[in-house]
């Protein structure tokens, strides 16, 4: 089962996003920590940062910004457009990762410069978007909420059967790639 699969405490959009991002931001430190040579721990990390965080962000540009754009003041447009834009580069920087050998001295180099700009663009998110979500008036935080949970249940369950697709295709091609009972497969890059 994927790690992305997780408890519902949040019951508003802020509390669930920032939820988030300290799963994230624990997933960066654990990087930071890990021993070099330990190159199967460190492909764990890199796959279930970039699922974490491909999700998250489908979750934030398809329903919470579209939501806070259309209850935004005229002076909240600047950090909006800057927020989409890092969006973007982020996740032109997976989809780099996604391309390149975990052996590749770059894998490693391309996952600290994401997580360095991701811990930046969080900071922003708390420190000014989020505040301001929170008091715009009209703007339903628990709705959002529950139609991000169901969005993000919906992004499982096609990642879960395009991983047993995928599984299916490679055991037919050679039987000793049969995926053992509990053997956790867990594929980033296939959540979108
Ligand atoms: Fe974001
Ligand atoms: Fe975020």
């Amino acid at each position: 089962m994927p790690r992305t699969r997780r408890r519902r405490d949040a019951r508003n959009a802020v509390a669930l996003l920032i939820e988030d991002h300290r799963r994230l931001q624990k997933l960066f430190k654990d990087f930071d920590r890990l021993d070099r040579a330990d190159e199967e721990a460190r492909i764990e990390i890199v796959e279930t940062a970039c699922a974490e965080l491909k999700l998250h962000t489908i979750l934030e540009e398809e329903i919470f910004y579209p939501a806070v754009r259309s209850k935004a003041a005229p002076e909240d447009a600047d950090s909006l457009a800057e927020a989409a834009i890092e969006h973007e580069v982020a996740e032109m920087l997976i989809d780099r990762l996604g391309e390149t050998e975990p052996g590749d001295p770059d894998y490693a180099a391309l996952f600290k410069v994401l997580s360095g700009y991701v811990r930046q663009h969080i900071k922003e998110e708390e420190r000014t978007l989020f505040p301001r979500a929170r008091k715009m008036n009209g703007l339903d935080l628990e709705e959002l909420c529950m139609a991000m949970l169901a969005r993000r249940d919906q992004l499982l369950a096609a990642a879960e059967s395009a991983n047993e697709a995928l599984e299916g295709e490679l055991t037919e091609a050679d039987p000793a790639n049969a995926p053992k009972e509990n053997a956790g497969v867990h594929r980033a890059r296939s959540v979108r």
